[in-house]
């Protein structure tokens, strides 16, 4: 069947028209996504007890650069770190810091994007620090991978991204947490952010409709509290207003012709904690 050429319009988000890409732009974007992921697999035994998180910001920073990536955060938008380390109830955007210590019983989000020959990849995952976090704690680290996986299980030619947003809030809102609606997926590929806008909640069958060569983040943040978030005076850290727990995972994403293809898979296997 030839391709429509009629641009498609992210109507329901950012008003811009939606990239889509071919074979040899989805092999890119596996090759960046792949980096991505090795970054988080090679931090993952430093997130102990007692490490600041500007101590990880230099080891991620240090293996993007010897296997040929950028970190894409350093500088973006004045952003000055090469990640962004999320502790406990930070929802996103928090600075490594060498006054930043994690601490028995921490859950920590580690967000890395990477820029590998111009294609940007984009990932993150929860960690447990330590042998002694709290069980609600692991409850919310545990919803909201199996949120990010119903989203990302609904991506297929066809489905909408209200049907992806709508398989994210059930699982959330199911087990009495909820979805932040501040802040939404995004597409990428030569750039870092891009159409469509993918947000977690949503009601099925409204929203952009998915065709193959479509690529985007899925990037659910759920907190244990209510949605709220607020900015700190930093420009970046944001936390929930109520100080509950928060907790995100984030895959990049293409749709193909028969599904879905996740570009940012761990190579160790290492898709949710505990990783040992
Ligand atoms: N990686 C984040 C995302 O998932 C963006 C971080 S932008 C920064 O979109 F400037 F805060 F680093
Ligand atoms: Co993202
Ligand atoms: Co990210």
């Amino acid at each position: 069947m030839k391709r429509s050429t009629k641009p498609i319009i992210d109507k329901a988000g950012t008003g811009k028209p939606v990239p889509l890409y071919g074979p040899e732009e989805f092999a890119a974007m596996h090759r960046a996504g792949r980096l991505a992921a090795a970054t988080l697999d090679h931090v993952t035994p430093h997130v102990r007890p007692g490490v600041t998180t500007g101590e990880l910001d230099r080891i991620v920073d240090a293996f993007m650069r010897e296997h040929g990536g950028v970190p894409a955060t350093l500088g973006y938008r004045g952003y000055p770190k090469s990640c962004c380390i999320s502790v406990n109830h930070v929802v996103n955007h928090g600075i490594p810091s060498d006054d930043k210590t994690l601490r028995e019983g921490d859950i920590v989000n580690i967000d890395v994007t990477v820029i590998l020959d111009g294609w940007y990849g984009d990932t993150s995952r929860m960690f447990l620090v330590g042998e002694r976090v709290p069980v609600k704690a692991r409850k919310l680290v545990e919803v909201t991978f199996e949120a990010m996986w119903a989203g990302i299980r609904a991506v297929r030619p066809g489905a909408t991204l209200g049907d992806v947003g709508h398989a994210i809030q059930t699982v959330a809102e199911r087990n009495r947490f909820s979805v932040v609606r501040d802040f939404v997926g995004h597409g990428l590929g030569r750039v870092f952010h891009d159409a469509p806008e993918v947000r977690h909640y949503g009601r099925p069958g409204e929203g952009l409709l998915l065709v193959p060569g479509m690529l985007f983040t899925i990037e659910p943040m759920i907190n244990a509290g209510r949605p709220e978030v607020k900015i700190l005076g930093d420009g970046w850290t944001t936390v929930t207003r109520d100080r509950s727990l928060s907790a995100q995972f984030e895959h990049t994403v293409g749709v193909t012709e028969d599904g879905v293809e996740v570009f940012t898979l761990s190579p160790k296997g290492w898709h949710k904690p505990p990783y040992d």
